[in-house]
């Protein structure tokens, strides 16, 4: 394999790798701003300059030192090249660019919203100057709307241009432009246009300093105290790889995590803004019983222990029928088939409704927006055929609950992000045992005779199947909202009261082990993609109480 050598380290690599991809493959840190893996190379910041010597075929293969400096992100590796980051031109072009950069920038970190996740800020402490030289008055830059979402501050971009070419390269919507020369040079949009694809949001994320910002996250938390945990998106079929940042049981955002063969480095606004419903004041919180009073939060075990008596009890020696939610996990269905047909061997187990909303749209980048908005209709899908039995989706479940053999007792879970319950299928309902294990209010609630409030996906683990059948394990993020339980918790429970047993707590990885073993799906054992662990983003300032 050719290698290069860089700062003495020797690094093997690929044809058609640039020497700043080779030096982060081998984990060598090359400042660079314009440059983004996602994009076309422009080569613009200059501060990946890089000193580079070169075999010269004209004179024996001798290594000869390159006139210029290159700029890394855009020089080809070739075997045989010597490239010093560390030398006296480097570091002296890395120190010109910092205090360029720095000339007009506010230094403003203790407002921006980008302090403790900020190229700017780390490169000036590694590559910069300790002080500057300009004594002259700064240029100031306007503060803009940029659309519904994202802000631009002027003053604090450093022309990069990555935002214009993700709206050129990627969306195709090319929203965004550099207007003026020189020092007036701006980011902004084309007169009477506004920045509001589908994708918007990856333009923040892009954002090597504080200048584009996202208005939902605007001063709302400083980044290092967010824990990062890495998961799934749980809002649509696509599976994009996340990450839901959080702090003391809120999320605060939710930011794409780099997977090429998934949703390369994006998400589309949907998945980054669309979980605000985990937070919604009107979710449910403690269960509730048919026949009793409601019961306060101090007597929640009472709640949870009268509602599991009495959804057995009403389950009991009936024909059972499970409707599972696409919104609910792998491990979540398995656990409720399992009771189901532990309970009635010959319960019908079907699958939720899924919702659609318009057409699959890919943009020129290659990232899909799926028009299914639900992550795991596969993944429940494929644990209930598991089960063998009658098996079916959401119509023939409205179907069978018309029919004189339909379930006697039903037990439908929810967890979609608004309501979901149509009125045929209320209807369909008649006044047959209901029990609901949901999340937000639908019609349904005051109609159930057990009602169980559930988690939602970031306040549980388990795995979703996405719409190409890859299998992807997410963490829990946060704890659960008050009383609310995993749907596989409400299921052991259900079951240890149906068995008089005492009920185990859940554990996704000892489910999929269970799977594997019990129902013979093996894939759950050898084909879940696991996610990285859980990171807390530190800064590198202590942290001083006041
Ligand atoms: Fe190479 Fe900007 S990263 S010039």
């Amino acid at each position: 394999m050719p290698q290069i050598s860089i700062n003495g380290h020797p690094c093997e690599f690929e044809d058609g790798q640039s020497i700043l991809e080779v030096a982060l493959a081998h984990e060598t840190e090359i400042p660079h701003y314009c440059w983004h893996p996602g994009l076309s190379v422009v080569a613009s910041c200059r501060i990946c300059l890089v000193e580079v010597w070169a075999p010269n075929p004209r004179n024996d293969n001798k290594l000869e030192a390159i006139p210029k400096l290159l700029p890394a992100c855009q020089t080809p590796a070739s075997d045989g090249q010597v490239v010093h980051t560390d030398s006296p031109k480097a570091v002296g072009n890395q120190r010109s660019v910092m205090e360029y950069l720095l000339i007009n920038h506010p230094v403003d970190c203790p407002v921006c919203d980008q302090a403790g996740e900020c190229s700017l800020q780390d490169y000036a402490y590694r590559y910069g100057r300790a002080g500057s030289r300009f004594e002259e008055e700064k240029l100031k830059q306007s503060k803009k709307d940029l659309g519904p979402d994202v802000l631009l501050y002027g003053d604090r971009c450093i022309m990069c241009s990555r935002c214009v070419r993700f709206t050129r390269e990627v969306t195709g919507t090319s929203e965004l432009m550099v207007s003026g020369r020189g020092a007036s040079e701006a980011i902004d949009v084309f007169p009477g246009v506004a920045l509001d694809n589908e994708l918007s949001g990856n333009v923040i994320d892009l954002c090597p300093v504080g200048a584009l910002l996202d208005k939902d996250f605007l001063f709302q938390q400083r980044v290092w105290y967010l824990t990062r945990t890495p998961s799934i998106d749980g809002l649509t079929s696509a599976g994009d790889n996340i990450s839901v940042e959080h702090n003391h049981g809120t999320v605060f955002r939710i930011k794409p995590r780099t997977n090429l063969e998934v949703n390369q480095w994006w998400i589309s606004d949907e998945i980054r803004w669309g979980w605000k419903f985990i937070h919604d004041e009107s979710r449910h919180r403690i269960p509730a019983v048919r026949g009793h009073e409601s019961w306060a939060p101090e007597e929640a075990d009472v709640a949870w222990s009268t509602a599991l008596s009495s959804t057995v009890a009403g389950l009991k020696d009936r024909h059972i029928g499970v409707l599972i939610s696409p919104m609910l996990a792998c491990e979540d269905a398995w656990h409720l088939a399992r009771m189901a047909r532990q309970m009635d061997p010959d319960a019908l187990l079907a699958v939720g409704p899924v919702p659609f909303e318009g057409e699959d749209k890919t943009f020129p980048g290659g990232y899909t927006i799926r028009a299914e908005k639900a992550p795991n209709a596969r993944g429940v899908r494929r644990v209930l055929e598991a089960f063998g039995g009658r098996v079916t989706d959401a119509a023939g479940f409205e179907v069978a609950l018309s029919s004189e053999s339909g379930p006697e007792a039903v037990v439908l879970t929810g967890n979609y992000p608004s309501a979901w319950v149509t009125e045929s299928f209320a209807e369909a309902l008649g006044d047959r045992f209901v029990v609901l294990i949901d999340t937000m209010p639908n019609r349904l609630e005051t109609r159930c005779d057990v009602f169980m409030p559930a988690a939602t996906w970031v306040e549980k683990s388990g795995t979703f199947e996405n719409v190409d059948g890859r299998l992807q394990a997410f963490e829990r993020a946060i704890e659960p909202l008050d009383y609310c339980k995993s749907d596989a918790q409400i299921a052991i429970d259900l079951l240890a009261v149906h068995d008089g047993v005492q009920a185990d707590w859940f554990n996704a990885a000892m489910t999929r082990q269970a799977m594997s073993i019990e129902s013979g799906m093996k894939e759950f054992l050898e084909e879940v993609h696991m996610p990285e662990a859980q990171t807390t983003v530190e800064s590198d300032m202590e942290v001083v109480e006041l």
